[in-house]
């Protein structure tokens, strides 16, 4: 929505006020503020009460990685029948890598809530949010997961004013824009990175535009591009190959030194290198240690090798052992010679291979301690190279012919395949390594998710890509199971979203200079980086060449009128000067951009306008930061909800002897409020012992003071 008169709505003139009274940190509980504004408070249901129990439950179980036990615990306890212990669980996660997307049930019901008035009973708020026994049945009956985020909402009787924005100017993923436009409210989604942007478009922008045909038609651009890719790629893998596992080996003073003597290739399984160089298949499980000293020397080699150092070729990449059907086998003369032939077609090529062969970005934090593989195309193998190269040339000539053809429809058409080429390339690099508990690759941004960094070991895995790999990713033919694939998702996405009449906008665009392109939003709702949790920028520059080559054709119709930012696509890396994170070697920038993008959130926010703000660290100098920069935007508190954001399986708000698994969502209105602050943390005091993963939870001692010692803070401050 940009702006028309250039006015911005009116700060609330403080001068009349009485000032904060207290600034004290510590433990002191906060008490009554009286300051009265000049603006009357319409509450929300928001800063009421919310049923967190109910909430809790179902984003602890959206969250979770392995989730089949927990869908089948909470069938139990809803007492719902479910049939085997297989579900219909189409995430959006699975449409392409974005760090920190966050549960879409509770997106969808802080959405709600910021909509409804104060006085709306729990059980109205459930229901319209379509958690109801009848949906449920229906959901579960059909193979879905029990949770709100795969049940419709019912709205018929609220009456949401047809005009309400909601904003979210930093979307990330898109849970809250997907959910916001899910209830039919009037959206606006803002990312400053140009894959979460392509991303937010891919998510909610086309589906919600093309309905059920851009589904169709996915279909059949798939099935197309997986027919090519068997015919160009089968020559290269055996067709009962179902992974290679690959170790890295050096030449030192005319010996070859393998970089990891004992590969585990699964739980009672280890593959052997004994000191001649021959293989075994052995049951030993000795400690498993990687020679990191000689990693420098294993990637000034292998770019030997991709330079044509044909010599070199068998000795840096040696495949060790092949899993199929059946188990695993070491590898025999036809694996090798399937893998020299792809060597050799791929220097046939070197001249005219479409991986960018750009360097890959000093600045980047995510990729420091693999820049002696200076460039980005080195971040695959030989065979890895050729088959990407093969796929990325169909990709970007088929954008073209539907650009051309179907202008946006199909430049959307082209983002969805090569959403499904990026995850190919996490999960066919050198950064990839062969997890023996599931017997599966752990992708390249498994590394980053372990290190917050790109880590090689001693080993990596080659992906199949025509037999195998391709056909899960995209999964064309499946309509009511899935293991992860992009066209269930899809068909979700336009399911839920087709007759959805709100306006949707994405932008990408700086959360720091939001007023000069908007005003009038009833609701930011706003999941920001959590201090120095994430790299957004860093991880995204693995997507966005791939991104950027495959969709050339189609960048002026992706990219066109909606980059409010000084940077062009034409650009080989993402923007990062005003990314709202802490970085190690610039401290203090978070808190600093993260005060203007604030007072600009408070800026485009109607003088009743609600602020959903989403923060979550275990460091008190993160939240103090956080409170600091709400404070000097002028928000005032009113309610403050504990709600889980990572299940136990996941690592990344963890470390040190706490890990917090909820996030505080604090509830915010502009300018100096007449607030029950004593009232407000007496409800989030009783919120967060009801905010429980799972019904016997006990919630750690260390998190319940954490928590509240932020929130008591935050209360005290705003
Ligand atoms: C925690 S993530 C949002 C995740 C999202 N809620 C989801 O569910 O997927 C924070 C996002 O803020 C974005 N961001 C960082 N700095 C920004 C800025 N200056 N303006 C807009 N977005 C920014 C990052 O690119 C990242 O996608």
């Amino acid at each position: 929505m940009p702006l028309e008169d250039g006015k911005y709505p009116s700060e609330p003139s403080l001068s009349s006020l009485t000032e904060h009274l207290i600034c004290s940190e510590g433990e002191k509980e906060a008490v009554n503020m009286v300051e009265v504004s000049k603006h009357t408070l319409k509450k929300a249901l928001i800063e009421g009460l919310v049923p967190i129990r109910e909430l809790s439950r179902d984003a602890a179980i959206e969250m979770s990685f392995k989730p089949t036990p927990a869908y089948i615990a909470r069938c139990k306890e809803l007492e719902i029948a479910h049939s085997g212990r297989t579900f219909y669980d189409p995430k959006i996660r699975s449409l392409h890598p974005w760090l920190a997307r966050r549960s879409r049930s509770v997106a969808r019901a802080l959405n709600l809530a910021a909509l409804l008035p104060f006085d709306t009973n729990s059980d109205d708020f459930l229901s319209c949010l379509g958690f109801t026994r009848q949906n449920l049945l229906e959901a579960v009956s059909k193979g879905y997961p029990p949770l709100i985020s795969y049940l419709s909402p019912n709205l018929s009787s609220t009456n949401i004013p047809e005009n309400t924005v909601i904003m979210d100017p930093m979307a990330g993923g898109g849970s809250v824009p997907l959910e916001s436009s899910i209830l039919g409210v009037n959206t606006i989604a803002c990312d400053y990175n140009p894959v979460a942007y392509l991303l937010l478009r891919g998510t909610v922008e086309f589906p919600a535009k093309y309905g059920l045909e851009l589904w169709r038609r996915l279909v059949e651009e798939v099935k197309a591009l997986l027919n090519y890719a068997l015919k160009e790629l089968s020559p290269y893998y055996d067709t009962q190959a179902e992974g290679y596992i690959m170790l890295r080996q050096v030449k030192s003073n005319g010996r070859t030194i393998p970089l990891q003597t004992l590969i585990p290739i699964s739980k009672d399984l280890s593959v052997k290198i004994e000191s001649n160089g021959s293989l075994s298949l052995t049951k030993n499980r000795e400690k498993v240690v990687t020679k990191r000293a000689l990693l420098r020397t294993w990637m000034e080699k292998h770019v030997e090798v991709m330079n044509g150092k044909s010599e070199l070729y068998e000795q840096t990449h040696r495949c060790v052992a092949v899993q199929t059907h059946k188990g695993f086998r070491l590898p025999n003369d036809s694996d090798r010679e399937l893998l020299l032939k792809a060597y050799m077609d791929y220097l046939s090529r070197l001249n005219s291979i479409s991986i960018p062969t750009i360097d890959i970005p000093r600045d980047n934090e995510v990729f420091s301690d693999i820049l002696p593989l200076s460039r980005y195309i080195m971040l695959f193998s030989p065979r890895q190279v050729l088959a990407l190269d093969i796929l990325l040339s169909y990709v970007r000539n088929r954008v073209q012919e539907l650009v051309e053809k179907e202008g946006e429809f199909g430049a959307a058409l082209g983002l969805y395949l090569s959403f499904g080429i990026d995850r190919i390339a996490d999960f066919n690099s050198v950064i990839t390594t062969w997890n023996h508990n599931t017997l599966t690759i752990r992708d390249s941004i498994g590394s980053y998710y372990k290190f917050r960094k790109f880590r090689l070991e001693g080993n990596y895995a080659e992906a199949i890509i025509p037999y195998r790999t391709l056909e899960w990713i995209y999964e064309p033919e499946n309509n009511d199971r899935t293991a992860g694939g992009i066209c269930p998702v899809l068909k979700e996405l336009v399911e839920k979203l087709e007759d959805r009449e709100c306006r949707i906008e994405t932008y990408l665009c700086d959360a720091m200079n939001l007023s000069q392109y908007f005003k009038n939003i009833d609701i930011v709702n706003v999941d920001p980086p959590y201090y120095d949790q994430h790299i957004y920028s860093d991880f995204s520059e693995f997507f966005w060449p791939l991104l950027k080559t495959m969709l050339e054709p189609a960048i002026p119709l992706l990219f066109d009128k909606r980059v409010l930012i000084d940077w062009t696509p034409n650009s080989w890396t993402v923007p990062k000067s005003n990314e709202i994170i802490e970085r190690k070697t610039s401290k203090g920038k978070f808190e600093t951009r993260l005060k203007i993008a604030l007072k600009e959130m408070s800026e485009v926010l109607k003088d009743d306008g609600l602020l959903i703000f989403w923060f979550s660290h275990k460091s008190m100098d993160a939240w103090r930061t956080v409170v600091q920069a709400l404070s000097e935007a002028r928000f005032s508190i009113t309610s403050i909800i504990p709600l889980p954001s990572e299940h136990p399986t996941r690592s990344i708000t963890r470390g040190g002897n706490a890990g917090i698994n909820r996030v505080l969502i604090i509830v915010a209105r502009k300018g100096l409020r007449e607030i029950n602050k004593a009232e407000t943390l007496r409800r989030f005091k009783d919120y967060i012992l009801q905010s429980k993963l799972y019904p016997g939870e006990v919630i750690p001692k260390e998190e319940i003071e954490l928590l509240t010692k932020a929130a008591n803070y935050a209360l005290l401050k705003c």
